[in-house]
């Protein structure tokens, strides 16, 4: 892993010293996602026994939840190099051709963001995922021809947030598809205290750990922020110790509620209930008038709000839950407050 380039930076630096220094190194130590570690691990040692680079993976699920973490995993589990990029930064066939053509036997290339790839690029990645070779076009006009290149043989991990977004034959030629889910508060827990201890916190109590973990939306990008900010607070204005008073004095002052929700995530609520009557609201509405990106809205505050039980998707648009209306401190419909009697009755 010396060897490792990053390329992009999609991330505040900050983010990426932090991440970097928090990331797990090998599976074993990477808390949550089961199933994909279980079916990953299996893969990679029959590729060990085989000798053969592990078949191209897609990584996809909202932000924060480790794909970048993943990739370097399976790299490093796999005894290679990784050579990190993303979407947006390889912007000509050309700019690909030298990546493919630069890798070396075995390598892993991260593709991040690999939904904005755009169609002349993923043209040249068809063939260097298949066949491991590249097509490079002489001349122009009817004289052209083209010509087969090798390139080595590489692991492609491609991630993304939209994996709606992904033309079907790029998704196709991945051999591996892993959905990444956000994490349960008591894997959040873990997460942090196995964090705290790599910052050498002073100390950290159960709850304060569990108070990070249950508003950190399922995200262990979140939470480890959320636990710097705890570990400022404690270290100013109390002992060092991150206990659940200090925990929670620090996710307040971000704007962070009692179950995790931040200013947007509120915002979009009571615009839905305000102004939709708690809908259905299609996606597009809602962005508009949220002023918020309509990608943003379903990759990063949809699934915890769904995860939450706030919000349902429906085919005629998004709805409020009657949980909804309780936590904000509105008055529900009378048609939610009926499914709530129905609910008791049947208890
Ligand atoms: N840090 C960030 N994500 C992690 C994970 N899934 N397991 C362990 N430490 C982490």
């Amino acid at each position: 892993m010396e060897e490792e380039r990053f390329v992009d930076a999609g991330m505040q630096s900050d983010d990426i010293s932090l991440e970097n220094s928090l990331r797990p190194h090998n599976l074993k130590e990477y808390i949550g996602q089961d199933t994909v570690k279980e079916s990953l691990s299996l893969s990679i040692e029959a590729a060990l026994k085989r000798h053969e680079p592990l078949d191209h993976m897609l990584l996809y699920g909202p932000p924060g939840l480790g794909k970048t973490t993943l990739s370097a995993i399976v790299a490093s589990e796999m005894g290679q190099n990784i050579r990190v990029t993303s979407g947006p930064a390889i912007e000509r066939p050309g700019d690909l051709a030298s990546i493919l053509a630069n890798l070396n036997e075995g390598d892993v290339l991260f593709i991040d963001e690999i939904h904005r790839l755009s169609r002349s690029v993923e043209e040249v990645l068809y063939p260097a995922m298949e066949d491991f070779a590249i097509d490079i076009m002489l001349g122009k006009g009817p004289t052209a021809r083209s010509i087969r290149v090798a390139v080595p043989h590489f692991t492609l991990v491609g991630a993304t947030t939209r994996f709606g977004q992904l033309s079907a034959p790029l998704r196709d030629r991945f051999g591996m598809i892993y959905r990444l889910e956000l994490y349960t508060p008591d894997q959040l827990a873990a997460i942090v205290t196995r964090s705290a201890n790599i910052l050498k916190v002073k100390g950290t109590t159960p709850d304060g750990m569990m108070e990070i973990a249950k508003r950190s939306r399922g995200t262990p990008r979140v939470a480890n922020r959320m636990l710097k900010r705890a570990r400022d607070y404690a270290e100013v204005r109390g002992d060092g110790t991150i206990t659940r008073d200090a925990a929670n004095a620090a996710l307040k002052m971000e704007g962070v509620d009692d179950l995790g929700l931040d200013k947007t995530d509120r915002n979009m609520l009571l615009t839905m209930i305000d102004k939709f009557g708690g809908g259905p609201v299609g996606l597009d509405t809602l962005a508009a008038t949220t002023g918020e990106d309509a990608g943003t809205i379903e990759a990063v505050y949809e699934p915890f709000l769904m995860q939450l039980g706030f919000l349902m998707r429906t085919p005629r648009g998004r709805i409020c839950t009657l949980a909804a209306y309780q936590h904000m401190g509105r008055i529900p419909p009378v048609s939610l407050q009926g499914q709530m009697q129905m609910s008791m009755d049947e208890v």
